[in-house]
């Protein structure tokens, strides 16, 4: 049975029916949609729009329907979207009264409204799953605080850092990703319903109350926009490709890591694949597929962009395929979500070899040339010195930890003593007091804001 037809005189063709279909991937919104038209329909109830007996008549039989598609005795099936789908099995249920229901709505902002209410939950359960991975990457910057590594840039030996400032790194870009999704909610939270196909309705209808009923904040103040707006979605998908550009960061690092050149960590088996042909084969299959995945949201952004840029006003069927958009989105990024949270909470960090890696590399250089600074010498020389220095350790095959303080000397009579004890990666690692930086004692009270942030969010 379809909602519309009066006018036709004759049937559509099947394959304009199937093109037409959205009930495969909208019947996701069952749940929204119902509980939209039960506000809707207490709304007209109360508002004496529909008698309280046909209000209640109508309730109690879209709350069957829920509980019997809940309970797998009713399957979403044999109609052209799940809006017709409720209303339709409405009718066979309770009959006449049901075709009531429709009243003083219409299905633009039905489906803005279903789409709003859906997705409110979805970042609801997105941001728990994104608190939950900020939680495990706390632990790890708590229990390595101390643990020194190379950090790089360029993709070179840089600096000394500790493993703990690393994990910090993330939890600030995840903390930023929960606050643009909750952002981006505030402006999900208006309700489109009530504003009819795009110019409001006749009814004598109160807004108000369907919102406090739907738990809404505000209420659309203009029907054609209420009926057209999608920018969300294109807030939303972004809010998730830079959660998913996070992710891939990190895998990509991390796939180097597990590297046999590198072996700062080793993945559990629980989240390694095996090759079907070399036996010896462990690969961080998990991470190359946030890696992957990440793409195809970056890919839904620039959908959801296109699908909307030349939409005249109001609603327009295009809007029927933002919720494939969403759907995947969603999907992706919350799954991405938890194997990231697996593959953290179970890998093993080689920190023996993260420290020796460290000593190599030259990395304690800028602190040789901090320390002629500090003693006087312009820091422009003091760099060009170190420079000379650090040429003839790759010249001698030595590391700066493996220099002598007469070897100083020859370069500079102001070298002392302590100069051996600037070198030292702790020392390197723990003079970089300066808020935010990566000494552990810095580390650890970065902990403590971003755990207070992490609370308060
Ligand atoms: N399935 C439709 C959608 O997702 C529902 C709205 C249909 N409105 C219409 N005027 N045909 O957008």
């Amino acid at each position: 049975m379809k909602l519309w037809g009066g006018v036709f005189t004759r049937k559509t063709e099947k394959l304009a029916d199937e093109f037409n279909s959205s009930l495969c991937f909208d019947c996701r919104l069952y749940k929204h949609d119902i509980l939209g038209s039960i506000a809707h329909c207490k709304m007209l109830g109360s508002q004496k729009i529909i008698s309280e007996k046909e209000s209640k008549l109508i309730i109690d039989g879209l709350e069957q329907i829920l509980k019997d598609i809940e309970n797998s005795k009713l399957k979403i099936e044999g109609a052209e979207d799940i809006h017709s789908f409720v209303e339709q099995e409405l009718i066979k249920r309770i009959g006449e009264t049901g075709k009531k229901l429709h009243t003083a709505r219409s299905r633009n902002d039905q489906v803005a409204t279903d789409i709003r209410m859906y997705l409110k939950d979805s970042i609801d359960n997105t941001v728990t799953k994104l608190k939950n991975l900020c939680a495990v990457m706390l632990e790890h910057a708590q229990n390595h605080a101390d643990t020194i590594m190379a950090g790089y840039t360029h993709m070179q030996k840089a600096q000394p850092i500790t493993l703990g400032h690393y994990f910090n790194a993330y939890v600030c870009m995840f903390l930023r990703d929960i606050e643009r999704l909750k952002d981006c909610k505030k402006r999900i939270d208006g309700l489109p319903l009530g504003s009819g196909a795009l110019a409001g309705t006749t009814y004598p209808i109160d807004r108000e109350l369907t919102a406090k009923l739907l738990g809404f904040a505000e209420i659309s103040p203009n029907s054609l926009d209420a009926v057209s707006d999608r920018d969300f979605l294109v807030e939303y998908i972004s809010a998730c490709a830079l959660i998913g550009l996070h992710m891939s960061k990190i895998a990509e690092e991390w796939i180097y890591w597990a590297c046999d050149e590198f072996s700062y960590i080793t993945l559990d088996e629980g989240y390694s694949t095996g090759s079907s042909i070399m036996p010896q084969k462990k690969n961080p299959d998990m991470l190359e597929l946030i890696r992957g995945k990440s793409a195809k949201i970056i890919g839904n952004l620039t959908s959801a962009a296109a699908l909307l840029k030349a939409q005249p006003l109001s609603y327009n069927k295009d809007l029927q395929e933002d919720k494939p958009i969403i759907f995947d989105t969603e999907d992706n990024i919350n799954i991405c979500i938890d194997v990231l949270c697996g593959v953290i909470k179970t890998v093993k960090f080689n920190t023996d070899k993260m420290y020796s890696s460290a000593l190599g590399g030259y990395s304690s250089a800028t602190d040789i040339a901090d320390y002629l600074a500090k003693k006087g010498v312009p820091f422009r020389d003091a760099h060009n010195l170190t420079g000379r220095i650090v040429l003839y350790c790759i010249k001698n095959n030595l590391k700066l930890e493996d220099l002598k303080l007469n070897d100083f000397k020859k370069f500079n009579p102001i070298f002392e003593q302590d100069v051996l004890d600037a070198v030292k990666l702790e020392n390197v690692v723990n003079n970089r007091k300066s808020f935010g930086g990566t000494a552990p004692d810095q580390v650890r009270k970065t902990i403590e804001i971003l755990e207070k942030k992490l609370k308060e969010l």
